[in-house]
């Protein structure tokens, strides 16, 4: 590994480094029993990402298989059977109770169908990846949306169930990279966090749906955040969701501060995205999720990790994170240890947009423990 400065790690090897992995050229890892999946709903990101992490997986010698789908949709289920061979099911439940299953991924939209599908696959004791957000219920029912999704959690967790939250950006190198610099003191106590996530899809959930993503970033690198101070409006989009440019004040338990911005008004699809860190005198960039630049000396030059490769080579797969994440899970589930991401990771960020929705609904500081008893008090007000 390369290093930085004084020892830090820098540095990261890609699954493309190691020969063995890039291309495996034995089956011997297949031949231990495969973790069995299976997907419920068969949408965009089933198809277009878990699919293809599956079968990536598979390639590398990871023993884990899809085993079944189930999606409400005529047309999908039709094409899955003929194009991936799957054995598809319209009903989860038929799917659940007739197939032998290890896990599950839950990647139907996040509201009633993932709660149905989410609740059934804890009931009958299988583990668990749930795309993000973990659950959403909309806007106005965000106080159940978090009690609900803490059960859901606290139930797993009393069967000794793995559930991981799909926050690929985890599992995807330039985050992992940042991380270790942080953990290895690159930069020192930290004291500011500045993040921006702007795109341009203006139908999208931007808080839950979209900048969830960069919520659990910075609860990750940064530690848990005591308040926030928030303001939103919406200017462009349809009302189908209430704000399309959102700014947040952010004060963390450890005494350091943040501030973040979130469009979905931006020019493009893609998310312009960069994450600022900084301690002592020194700091980070995490650039469009891509690559990391480390500023630690007065002097200079400052350091610079990006991948060797094409990113564009395997790019969602390995560099986005979805083959990492499906990988921990196998990985948690076979060990039966705790995976990097949790489902309490899904439930904290939840907290977190609820906590910016109702400070700018109520234009007032706003803080973790308040949210928190709101939905404990919709959870004691539900029996
Ligand atoms: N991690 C990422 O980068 C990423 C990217 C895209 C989407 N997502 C998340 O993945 C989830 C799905 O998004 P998508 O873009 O694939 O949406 P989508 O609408 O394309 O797919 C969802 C599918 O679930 C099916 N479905 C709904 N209820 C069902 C039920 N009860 N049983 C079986 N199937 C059911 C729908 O028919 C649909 O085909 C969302 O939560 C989204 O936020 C994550």
């Amino acid at each position: 590994m390369e290093t930085a400065g004084n020892s830090i790690p820098f540095g990261y090897t890609p699954v493309w480094a190691e020969k063995d992995k890039y291309q495996v050229k034995s089956s011997a890892n297949l031949e231990q029993r495969p973790i069995r999946m299976g997907l419920i709903g068969l949408g965009g990101v089933a198809l277009g990402k878990h699919v293809p992490a599956i079968h990536r997986l598979r390639e590398t010698g990871i023993a884990v298989e899809i085993v079944a789908g189930a999606e409400i949709d005529d047309g999908i289920r039709e094409k899955c059977e003929r194009l991936h061979g799957l054995s598809c099911y319209r009903d989860f439940r038929e799917m659940l109770a007739t197939e032998e299953l290890d896990a599950v991924e839950v990647l139907t939209d996040p509201g009633e169908s993932r709660l149905q599908a989410l609740t059934e696959v804890v009931d009958r004791g299988l583990h668990v990846l749930v795309e993000k957000p973990f659950l959403f219920l909309g806007v106005e029912r965000l106080d159940e949306s978090i009690a609900r999704a803490r059960e859901i959690v606290s139930r797993a967790h009393d069967k000794g169930l793995v559930v991981i939250t799909g926050f690929v950006k985890h599992f995807s190198p330039p985050y992992m990279v940042a991380k270790q610099l942080i953990e290895a003191g690159a930069i020192g106590e930290l004291s500011l966090v500045a993040i921006k996530m702007c795109q341009g899809w203006s139908r999208h959930i931007l808080l839950e749906g979209q900048a969830c993503h960069v919520l659990h970033i910075a609860l990750w690198l940064a530690g848990p955040i005591a308040g926030v101070h928030a303001f939103g409006i919406n200017r462009f989009a349809e009302p189908s969701y209430p704000y399309d440019n959102i700014v947040v004040n952010v004060e963390f338990d450890s005494g350091a501060i943040g501030t973040f911005y979130f469009n979905s008004s931006a020019p493009s699809l893609k998310p312009w995205e960069r994450i600022e860190v900084f301690g002592e005198r020194k700091w980070l960039a995490i650039e469009d999720g891509f690559s990391v630049s480390l500023h630690d000396t007065e002097e200079g030059p400052s350091k610079v990790w990006a991948p060797v490769m094409p990113h564009t080579l395997f790019f969602d797969e390995e560099f986005g994170g979805f083959a990492g994440e499906i990988s921990a899970l196998v990985e948690a589930v076979r060990e039966g240890k705790q995976p990097p991401v949790t489902g309490k990771d899904g439930v904290d960020a939840l907290i977190l947009a609820s906590m910016v929705h109702s400070s700018i609904r109520e234009r007032r500081y706003v803080s973790w423990a308040e949210v928190v008893e709101s939905a404990d008090k919709w959870a004691k007000e539900r029996v």
